[in-house]
């Protein structure tokens, strides 16, 4: 039996695999079995965001499975405490962290920390527990956070859901104050909606959401799994509003290709978690943050501007794409996280790419996502773009 054959017989079909059997990756580019390489515009779901295999991850990574690869929570490990110190520098002052193994996990902590602040506060009789979620979020694959996301097809055959996430609409603050009331403890949002078709946030509607926010004494959670650390050309998407939440999660890129997530909780609700609250028997694993550590050390600020600079010249390419094809009906995103909305279902634009050695992805049917390494360069645009024309050009 061949591989194919191999994952068709013995395992639970959850995943519709691209025609892709991938022998080894370097940077931007991967290789597959018959040696093909390919142009990697998708980095495993916005995880490699400095490149696969980036020399000095790797190096990170080496150097701590040669020490140690797991101990537990229960006593102290350099790796994890070193990375959890540099991560709260870089959030905001007096931020404290919590490391889990993936999203849906940095999720999960979000929401049972905000529950557990909205117990206490403002009176310890558990009055305050429900979450205001947005329509066409996604916030992971757990219980809980299925019934975060704002997307029906998720919820199919799940029912009965857990209670009470409440959904406004996205980028209407109207239909977020009229969910509030004396129950609600937290809004959690994705600055931009990435699994839902790479939606931002306006800038207007995140500062009235903090505003908002504070006003009721209750919680603003961004999730930024997706569009955080560097995707949008800043380490966080947030900073591109200047509007600081009060627990951000992110995840898949924190490790470059390694399970790790991390919740990040201000000063106001950080203390509500006490010994024995939560925990994770390989959350923070020491491997996963010695990898993350050096993902922080290598994303200065110049590494973050040369990403925008390719970013502008990457939506340039497009916008001249767009006026070639009417089948184009909005190209969206910030940074190096885009979406390209057709008029038709985008799953023969991928298959046509991934035929000519580029890989890229389709969401919501209709919407191209380009989610590449923060490391392409001009070159790289000039080929994904003239393999996303002739795409389209035999679509037409
Ligand atoms: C915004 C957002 N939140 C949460 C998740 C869940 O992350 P994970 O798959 O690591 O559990 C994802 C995954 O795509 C995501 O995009």
């Amino acid at each position: 039996m061949n591989i194919k054959q191999i994952e068709n017989q013995y395992f639970i079909h959850t995943y519709k695999r691209n025609n892709l059997v991938i022998k080894k990756a370097k940077n931007q580019f991967i290789w597959d079995d018959k040696g093909k390489k390919y142009l990697d515009f998708f980095s495993g779901i916005s995880v490699c965001n400095v490149g696969h295999c980036n020399d000095f991850v790797v190096k990170a990574i080496k150097s701590q499975a040669d020490l140690y690869m797991h101990t537990s929570n229960l006593y102290y490990a350099p790796s994890q405490i070193k990375l959890g110190q540099a991560l709260a520098k870089r959030t905001f002052v007096g931020a404290k962290i919590f490391l889990s193994n993936s999203g849906a996990e940095a999720n999960e902590c979000a929401i049972k920390l905000a529950r557990k602040w909205g117990f206490l506060n403002p009176s310890k009789d558990g009055s305050r527990y429900e979450i205001i979620c947005f329509d066409n979020s996604f916030h992971g694959r757990t219980m809980a956070t299925i019934a975060a996301t704002g997307q029906k097809k998720f919820h199919e055959y799940l029912k009965p859901l857990q209670e009470k996430f409440v959904f406004a609409r996205f980028n209407d603050i109207g239909s977020v104050k009229k969910l509030i009331n004396n129950k609600t403890v937290a809004v959690i949002v994705e600055p931009i909606q990435g699994e839902g078709g790479i939606f931002s946030a306006d800038k207007k509607f995140l500062k009235d959401l903090r505003i908002l926010c504070d006003k009721s004494n209750i919680l603003l959670i961004f999730d930024e799994i997706q569009c955080g650390v560097g995707r949008t050309g800043r380490f966080y998407a947030f900073e591109n509003y200047n509007v600081k939440p009060d627990i951000v999660t992110i995840a898949k890129s924190l490790a470059n290709g390694l399970p790790l997530g991390a919740t990040i909780a201000s000063k106001k609700c950080a203390g509500a978690f006490v010994y024995g609250d939560h925990g994770s028997t390989f959350g923070g694993n020491p491997i996963s943050c010695a990898a993350a550590s050096s993902v922080l050390k290598i994303m200065t600020s110049t590494f973050l501007n040369n990403s925008l600079k390719i970013s502008k010249y990457l939506f340039s390419k497009l916008e001249t794409l767009k006026i070639k094809h009417s089948m184009i009906k909005e190209i969206r995103g910030m940074g190096l996280i885009i979406g390209v909305d057709l008029t038709v279902n985008g799953k023969d634009v991928v298959s046509y790419c991934l035929s000519k050695g580029l890989i890229i992805n389709c969401t919501h049917d209709t919407v191209l996502r380009l989610l590449p390494a923060l490391i392409i360069t001009k070159r790289d645009v000039d080929t994904a773009i003239e393999i996303i024309d002739e795409a389209l050009t035999k679509q037409a």
